[in-house]
């Protein structure tokens, strides 16, 4: 199974209009392409730029959300299948920032399901908060967000562990709690399923999170916004 890069710039990404075909040599190197999967998570307005800056480049992109119907009256939301239109081959859905703002796993599986009809493999958020963690229920809290927000007729998917308390925090899950919940997910998702790791991964810690068992990839946020980093990253990961 291909290691899969994720970048997800959150709502930040001013820079999406200075990146220049050349710019995602500097941010993904060529090599690390080859071996890796390089997925990056532009906010809206961005997207189309973005696919077509990278065109031909073996990189994807991909939306951050997107609402559960095709179309209609819903001011101020988006379509997994405009994101479709824009170039989008993924969906990031159901991160804990989301979440946070009231997100349930019913409407994340709802939007899964959204992403499954416009032809997107959504990158599917799940991971405890530091209560729960230390309640020792961060398997059971994950195991439960899984089954709520993965739809029973499931195409192609991606599931992000995510712990709430190590976003853009610093701290990083210690690799025995990663291989633990990597192994439970893996269980419940089967073997198919890209299971990526997020939370504070830097050039620093990528290498050891990259090599530890059932971990498929990452989810980048404040690193993906600094192109050296990125690189790093994606040349650890190959
Ligand atoms: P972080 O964010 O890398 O800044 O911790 C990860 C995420 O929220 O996806």
């Amino acid at each position: 199974m291909r290691t899969l890069i994720t970048g997800n710039w959150k709502m930040n990404g001013e820079q999406a209009w200075t990146i220049k075909p050349a710019g995602f040599d500097k941010m993904v190197p060529i090599q690390a392409r080859k071996h890796v999967d390089i997925l990056l998570c532009p906010p809206f307005p961005y997207i189309r730029e973005l696919f077509v800056a990278s065109a031909s480049r073996n990189i994807a992109i991909g939306g951050q959300d997107c609402h559960a119907s095709e179309q209609g009256a819903h001011t101020g939301e988006v379509s997994a299948e405009m994101l479709a239109d824009c170039g989008a081959d993924y969906v990031i859905i159901g991160h804990s920032e989301r979440r946070a703002g009231g997100e349930t796993d019913a409407d994340v599986q709802a939007k899964a399901k959204a992403a499954f009809r416009a032809g997107l493999t959504p990158i599917i958020c799940v991971g405890e908060t530091l209560e729960q963690r230390e309640a020792g229920e961060a398997l059971s809290e994950v195991e439960s967000q899984i089954s709520g927000s993965i739809p029973d007729q499931a195409d192609s998917f991606v599931v992000a562990y995510e712990p709430v308390w190590a976003i853009g925090t610093g701290k990083v899950a210690s690799i025995a709690d990663i291989k633990d919940m990597h192994a439970h997910i893996r269980e419940l998702v089967g073997a198919e399923t890209r299971i990526l790791y997020g939370g504070s991964v830097k050039p620093g810690n990528a290498a050891d999170i990259l090599a530890t068992d059932n971990v498929n990839g990452a989810l980048i946020g404040g690193a993906s916004l600094n192109m050296a980093d990125f690189a790093a990253i994606t040349r650890a990961a190959s």
